[in-house]
């Protein structure tokens, strides 16, 4: 009797110890599909460890464009989420609203600036205060292949230029698959498009043109070529794909229906989470044109301003545990992208990584290293979404010549 009553008591404080430090963390972010689903997990997993309440606030959508209208909408209405996955010259605009909260305190009992590169860290920062964490760097300019339909179609190597690509797509489309597998949404569409634009014109180009939106840039022969490289491209896509989610494109190339798809390595956590192995069941590759250059995208939680102590406390642990290495190896090593946290071990990382990782440091000191456009790391939301609205018109629509894209793209740039 005894002992029960004293096991009850002791069960009682330790209840009572958590109930005191537990919050609960409402956490909006679209990772949905099946590689991204396993990688969110992990943090939840992290954070019930602490004893917080994780509250999923899931909105599907590749890219955040559904989950960005969603969180418009509760922020607006006074009930924003702890955390929203938000990233690049949204954070800012977030951070202008009044609405982010200040995680200084975090940071520097975390050290975080002497653990981020320093421009992750000032995209992390308004006015010099933390008011987002970062999660990963995913590189945008990937290229993915299934090794035996190379094989069927007598392609001997990943293509280095575009003449290199079209000449393996065509054996490919020649041996009866879909030699570029393709999905249905602008973002897919502006994905391929900033490839195209790298591989054709190099970086400086891509920087003056989907960077600085320089009219010039925008209007000059170099865009001419790359609105018709990507043109050519979509000769290379299935007729099927209008409306395809970005995931399923990579099924295709899984399952052997389709050649090669350019996009951005979270493809590579959808083939780890289905058991598929780099170098054998896939490949990686630079997109074409473009291995001396690299197209970051940071993805990172801005956090919103909360009033309870036990729901702040719950956010700080939040933060604190993004950064740390646990969470930084496990989630990337599903999600397919680096750690953002420098000096980590990548030991258990596959080769995929490894390039990623190395490029990222030599493309950092030669120029090549630049934001993506397609993925809000570059321009404004306003602009990058009439920018994506262009690309995928002429996309969709082969009446659009090239020069009137050009026209369109220039006063799309210069949307406010
Ligand atoms: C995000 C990735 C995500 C992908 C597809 C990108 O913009 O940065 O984390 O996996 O969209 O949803």
């Amino acid at each position: 009797m005894l002992k029960i009553s004293k096991l009850a008591m002791a069960a009682a404080l330790v209840l009572g110890a958590t109930a005191a430090l537990a919050g609960e963390v409402e956490v909006l972010h679209y990772w949905t599909s099946g590689g991204e689903a396993k990688s969110v997990a992990e943090l939840k997993k992290i954070m019930q460890a602490k004893g917080h309440v994780w509250k999923d606030f899931a909105v599907a959508g590749g890219g955040g464009d559904n989950a960005a209208t969603v969180l418009k909408s509760r922020v607006v209405s006074g009930n924003p989420p702890a955390a929203a996955q938000i990233k690049g010259p949204a954070i800012q605009e977030w951070a202008g609203e009044g609405v982010l909260a200040n995680l200084d305190a975090t940071a520097k009992a975390e050290k975080w600036d002497s653990l981020l590169p320093k421009m992750v860290a000032d995209g992390m920062k308004y006015k010099g205060s933390y008011v987002a964490v970062p999660v990963n760097v995913h590189r945008v300019n990937f290229m993915w292949a299934n090794p035996e339909v190379l094989k069927k179609a007598g392609v001997a190597a990943m293509p280095k230029t575009y003449d290199e690509f079209f000449a393996a797509a065509d054996k490919i489309k020649k041996a009866g698959l879909v030699a570029l597998a393709h999905g249905g949404q602008n973002w897919q569409d502006f994905t391929t498009f900033e490839d195209v634009v790298l591989g054709v014109g190099g970086a400086k180009f891509y920087n003056d043109a989907l960077v600085k939106l320089d009219p010039k840039a925008l209007n000059s022969d170099t865009m001419k070529k790359s609105f018709e490289t990507f043109r050519k491209l979509k000769g290379y896509t299935d007729a099927a794909s209008s409306g395809r989610d970005w995931n399923l494109a990579t099924a295709m190339v899984m399952k052997g229906e389709a050649g090669f798809q350019f996009m951005g390595d979270w493809a590579k956590g959808e083939f780890l989470a289905a058991g598929k192995v780099p170098g054998k069941d896939f490949l990686c590759a630079a997109a074409p044109g473009t291995s001396g250059a690299y197209t970051f995208n940071v993805d990172s939680f801005a956090m919103f301003k909360l009033k309870s102590a036990d729901a702040q406390k719950a956010q700080a642990d939040l933060s604190a545990a993004i950064m740390g290495t646990g969470f930084q190896e496990v989630f990337n090593l599903n999600k397919g992208s680096i750690p953002v946290r420098l000096n980590m071990d990548l030991a258990k990382f596959d080769d995929c990584a490894k390039l990623s990782s190395k490029d990222f440091v030599d493309t950092a000191k030669s120029g090549g290293l630049q934001p993506s456009a397609a993925h809000g790391m570059a321009v404004r939301p306003a602009a990058e979404g009439a920018i994506k609205d262009v690309v995928s018109q002429f996309w969709n629509d082969d009446k659009v010549s090239v020069p009137d894209a050009m026209k369109k793209l220039v006063s799309a740039a210069a949307t406010q």
